[in-house]
């Protein structure tokens, strides 16, 4: 093995004391666990500008500091002054959004400033930190960057290391399974197949490279857009170092500001991407099993579905669907007449949705592999052997999907099935998983959209461009229906493409506590349509736990119940009673609380909110908040907190500052503190913000069963100016991006004499219902009066709950509740 050599030329001007040991548990593969010799930047002494971006060097080391927005700033180190090519799969477009920055100079530093960030750049140890208007330092080298040659691959191990505040917290890194603050822990990305991941098990199968630091009151991002295997350490090594590196690639990050974590999740999809508006059916219940066959049993479930009036808007069919196990192939003796059972499920209101698998089956006579292998389409290791791995099928070779050439062939392929009347496409394995040896080996080639590079630079890509080639397949062939796409892998960005789910989880307490969090920190990372298998993958639960795991799975942002095959039925009735009733409200709870969920993705999609958010981002000056993981909100005026242990008659939540409105029983509740709320098996915490419009409409056994005739407005008496948003268009085409879509804000506000409620509405779309019928809850006082655009309203009633309700037309403007 050759010896890792120090290039007397960079000889470290600043090596801290101790920085031998900083990264002694770096897997290298030259030098093992040989202390590791970094290289270091050495002073900063001089700097050019050209428009936006500003390049500093030490006469050798380039840095590249760019303003992308007010609140964005991208560094990038080179170590010999050559910067990679500019592309990313994360940030498909890098644009400038900011016109006013200047470069200042003193006999210290640099420094770049907008009107919001400065970027310090200190000339005698090239150390880089970023400080706020009022300059309060809110990120800050601990040592300057630092390189190692890769001298078996070539290029760099690169590496950053930050100070980090004795009580500052991390959140993000996408489905971590962890406790939901990351301060204390180490990390590593490379995407993995878990299957029954256990608690703190790491890596598993995605790659978020982003987190969120807050620190007295103040957040801001790292997103390390390296695909490489990364590494990120929050204190763990040394408690004041916050530390990422990669195993190659460039050392490139934007440094995202806050000052609230809400800011820095926005500013993060402004980089990254929002997920598009789903299909409306893709927010309802899904069934799922490993696997559902023959085509009698997927039948047999349907009908059991409309039997028992639970609704369901999906089956999902699996692995055994196909031919061998080969990929865009019908098993025909299951199978016989795909295009009828699909045609007779959907005239029925359930969509098919079909796994897909990357690895494709050595087969001389299957059209697939026939094509791939004729377009030279599958990867190769370095000397030019075909990439081969065992997967479901066998023997298989992979599509290499960073080749866009190979995308648009893979998406084409999906005609077959959307001509069968397949609605939407699972795509799992591709962390890429490999029987056997787990992955793929380090050296096979990948095109990476003319980017070259191995598998170490392609891996955590590998799925995110699966899913994108199927994604933009189905937009083809479905012209303008919103297709629905699900992936087990990902890298950031693969929210534009998809939704996800957590993979193979287990039917435990524990891990309906982990997905809680999972969802959490996913909707936090950028992954906003998410969801755990319900009930979990593998083991059996019992009625009680999937019937907590229901609830949860009505609050989050995807639904799917999902099992493995040798599992017992898992079906919503499958416990028998008071399970399936149970089962049966919460769904049905799912399906009313529709319009609200629907609005909320609109809210995500339009402006970058996450749909869930954690306590720590509604009151992050609040330490106490920073470890709180079991309690979150579901847009901006739910909050949620699932029940995680068995037997569990009551428990403890922290509802935080404001108002609430207990949703099953109405009582109003003061926040800003911990309350103890029962919980009996029928109902879990469930609290509505006060000044909330929930709108609702009537439960279906799937989405579009009935037309919608009157859509139900829950309005919650407060006295402080609310607004709420209500979101409709036609559901499953794209005609929301030619502005056809209702968006409307109601803004109330409450007195002790009156209560006023106005609604004010954008984009070009009419719902075809004519009323809203009103339940409103808390009104301070007796009402008496109720004028709708100065014409009053005689018929309302005060129920015995002391809800007022009442009907009018949609398009009002203004309506006053009086005494
Ligand atoms: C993987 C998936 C699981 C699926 C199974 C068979 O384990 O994670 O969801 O059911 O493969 O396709």
């Amino acid at each position: 093995m050759e010896e890792n050599t120090k290039d007397p030329e960079i000889e470290p001007t600043n090596v801290v004391a101790d920085e031998e040991e900083d990264f002694k548990h770096v897997n290298n593969p030259v030098i093992g666990l040989k202390p590791i010799q970094k290289k270091y930047l050495g002073t900063a002494n001089s700097c050019l500008q050209q428009t936006n971006k500003f390049y500093f060097t030490d006469g050798d080391a380039k840095v590249e500091v760019v303003v992308v927005t007010d609140q964005i700033i991208r560094v990038r180190l080179a170590p010999h002054g050559v910067f990679l090519d500019e592309f990313s799969y994360a940030v498909p477009k890098l644009e400038q959004k900011t016109t006013e920055f200047a470069l200042f100079e003193d006999e210290n530093e640099f420094r770049v400033s907008t009107n919001v960030v400065n970027c310090h750049i200190r000339k005698a140890d090239f150390f880089i930190s970023f400080s706020d208007a009022e300059h309060h330092i809110t990120s800050s080298d601990a040592v300057s960057m630092h390189w190692e040659e890769n001298v078996s691959f070539g290029g760099y191990y690169v590496f950053c290391t930050k100070t980090c505040a004795p009580q500052e917290s991390f959140f993000g890194l996408g489905d971590k399974a962890t406790e939901l603050n990351l301060r204390g822990k180490r990390f590593v990305n490379w995407n993995t197949d878990a299957y029954s991941f256990q608690w703190n098990q790491d890596p598993i199968y995605r790659t978020i490279p982003f987190y969120i630091s807050v620190n007295e009151n103040i957040a801001h991002g790292i997103f390390f857009d390296n695909t490489y295997k990364s590494h990120f350490d929050f204190g763990k090594e040394q408690n004041d170092h916050t530390s990422f590196w990669a195993d190659g690639g460039e050392l490139r990050y934007y440094y995202i500001h806050g000052p609230h974590m809400m800011d820095v999740v926005k500013n993060y999809h402004l980089l990254t991407g929002t997920h598009a508006m789903p299909p409306m059916w893709a927010f309802g219940y899904h069934q799922c099993r490993w696997s559902y066959y023959p085509e009698a049993k997927v039948r047999a479930i349907a009908k059991t579905f409309r039997e028992q009036q639970i609704p369901c808007d999906a089956i999902y069919l699996d692995i055994d669907y196909m031919d061998g196990y080969r990929c865009f192939t019908w098993n025909k003796k299951y199978f016989p007449d795909p295009k009828k059972m699909v045609k007779e499920l959907s005239d029925d209101g359930f969509k098919t949705v079909v796994i897909i698998d990357p690895g494709i089956r050595v087969d001389d006579n299957y059209w697939v592999f026939k094509e791939g292998k004729e377009k030279n389409y599958f990867c190769r290791r370095s000397d030019d052997y075909f990439m081969e791995g065992h997967v479901w099928p066998g023997r298989c070779q992979f599509p290499d999907f960073t080749n866009p050439e190979v995308r648009e062939w893979w998406g084409g392929l999906f005609q077959g099935l959307v001509e069968a009347g397949v609605a939407g496409v699972w795509n799992d394995m591709n962390e890429p998983a490999v029987f056997g040896t787990g992955t793929f080996p380090d050296d096979v080639r990948h095109q990476y959209d003319g980017h070259r590079g191995s598998h170490r630079k392609a891996h955590n890509v590998y799925g995110m461009q699966m899913v994108r080639a199927t994604y933009e397949g189905l937009r083809n062939i479905m012209k303008n229906k919103r297709p629905f796409t699900i992936t087990r892998a990902g890298y950031s960005g693969v929210q534009r493409y998809t939704s996800v789910w957590t993979g193979d989880n287990v039917a435990t307490w524990e891990h309906l506590k982990l997905g809680n969090i999972q969802l959490q920190r996913l909707s936090i990372s950028g992954i906003p349509f998410c969801g755990t298998d319900i009930g979990g993958f593998s083991g059996e639960p019992d009625g009680e736990l999937f019937t907590r795991w229901i609830q949860i799975g009505t609050f989050a942002p995807f639904m799917r119940a999902h099992s493995a095959g040798d599992t017992k039925e898992r079906e919503p009735w499958s416990f028998g009673e008071p399970y399936t009733s149970i089962n049966r409200k919460f769904i049905e709870l799912r399906y009313r609380l529709m319009p609200y969920f629907y609005s909320t993705f609109w809210e995500h999609h339009r402006y970058g909110f996450p749909i869930l958010r954690p306590i720590v981002m509604q009151e992050q000056g609040e330490y106490s908040n920073h470890y709180r993981q079991d309690e979150f909100k579901y847009g901006d005026k739910l909050l949620v907190c699932p029940v995680l242990e068995p037997g569990q008659k009551s428990r403890k939540l922290y509802l935080h500052k404001g108002q609430w409105y207990n949703f099953w029983t109405n009582e109003i509740v003061e926040g800003g503190k911990e309350i103890e709320v029962e919980t009996p098996l029928d109902t879990i915490p469930l609290f509505v913000k006060a000044g909330a419009v929930l709108p609702e409409y009537p439960v279906m056994q799937y989405v579009g069963e009935k037309e919608i005739e009157e859509v139900i407005l829950n309005v919650y008496f407060n006295d402080i100016e609310t607004n709420s948003f209500f979101f409709e268009d036609y559901g499953e085409t794209f005609a929301y991006e030619q502005d056809i879509y209702s968006e409307k804000k109601f803004a109330v506000r409450g007195s002790v004499i009156n209560f006023v409620i106005e609604q004010s509405m954008e984009g070009l779309y009419t719902p075809r219902y004519e009323t809203y019928q009103f339940n409103v809850f808390g009104l301070p006082f007796t009402p008496t009066k109720i004028m709708a655009d100065d014409k009053p309203i005689t018929e309302f009633t005060i129920n015995e709950n002391k809800v007022l309700e009442f009907q009018t037309n949609k398009k009002f403007k203004k309506i006053e509740i009086a005494v």
